[in-house]
């Protein structure tokens, strides 16, 4: 597989994206670029700035200013905010909500979709999000759309933060998942939804192998 791909994965939250996009980058020797986190890091970045959402001008300048950096490890890609490290800052519970809440606002999409375009601009990619299908890689070589059952996403939230060492009560979790695919997939910009020519992938019953195994057929 000589020639650099960009291959668009779409879908809510948990649906198997991001651990089928980065075992897939690593099979394919591609660069897994989470879109997800750049969402979340403008979110940490209005939080930290004490940028009210609603002043224009104000979250413009930011906009302007900020540097978001992906840098690619082994064992998981590091998120920088400015020059900070905020892997771990941006999985945290209140900014979640945020990345979500923000993500409705068109300067804040521009700004990112502009970023996520000159980072897949050489191919060689594997981009996850909710518009990248849609709006980002319109002609992208593949697109998948990733959906799962809202009980198996919640599961899914649930063991990897018991792996961590947090239980969160699985209601918690399925309740916060139902508000951000609703806010996700009712805004008025970009909002997710399955590409005309979007491969649909339920992962409801399959495992993580399965799922990179199903992608890669289809590649290959
Ligand atoms: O993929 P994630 O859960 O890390 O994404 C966090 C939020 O960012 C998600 O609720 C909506 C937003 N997002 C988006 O609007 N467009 C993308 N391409 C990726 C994420």
């Amino acid at each position: 597989m000589n020639k650099k791909f960009v291959i668009a994965i779409d879908g809510p939250a948990a649906s198997g994206k991001s651990t089928t996009a980065k075992q897939l980058a690593k099979k394919l020797k591609y660069i897994y670029i989470d879109t997800g986190a750049m969402y979340r890091a403008s979110g940490l970045c209005t939080m930290l700035q004490n940028v009210n959402l609603n002043d224009e001008a104000v979250l413009k300048n930011m906009l302007k200013k900020i540097s978001i950096k992906i840098e690619y490890a082994e064992e998981g890609n590091r998120i920088y905010l400015n020059g900070e490290d905020v892997s771990e800052r941006i999985r945290e519970a209140d900014i979640t909500k945020l990345s979500s809440q923000i993500a409705v606002i068109g300067m804040v999409r521009r700004k990112m979709v502009e970023l996520q375009r000159k980072m897949g601009k050489n191919g060689g990619v594997i981009m996850d999000g909710r518009d990248i299908g849609t709006v980002v890689f319109p002609n992208a070589d593949f697109k998948f759309f990733m959906i799962a059952d809202v009980r198996t996403r919640a599961l899914r939230r649930w063991k990897e933060a018991k792996e961590k060492g947090e239980i969160i009560p699985l209601k918690e979790i399925e309740e916060e998942l139902i508000w951000r695919d609703k806010n996700d997939s009712t805004r008025e910009i970009s909002p997710l939804k399955q590409a005309k020519d979007a491969i649909p992938v339920d992962t409801s019953g399959m495992t993580i192998e399965e799922q990179v195994q199903f992608i890669y057929n289809k590649i290959e």
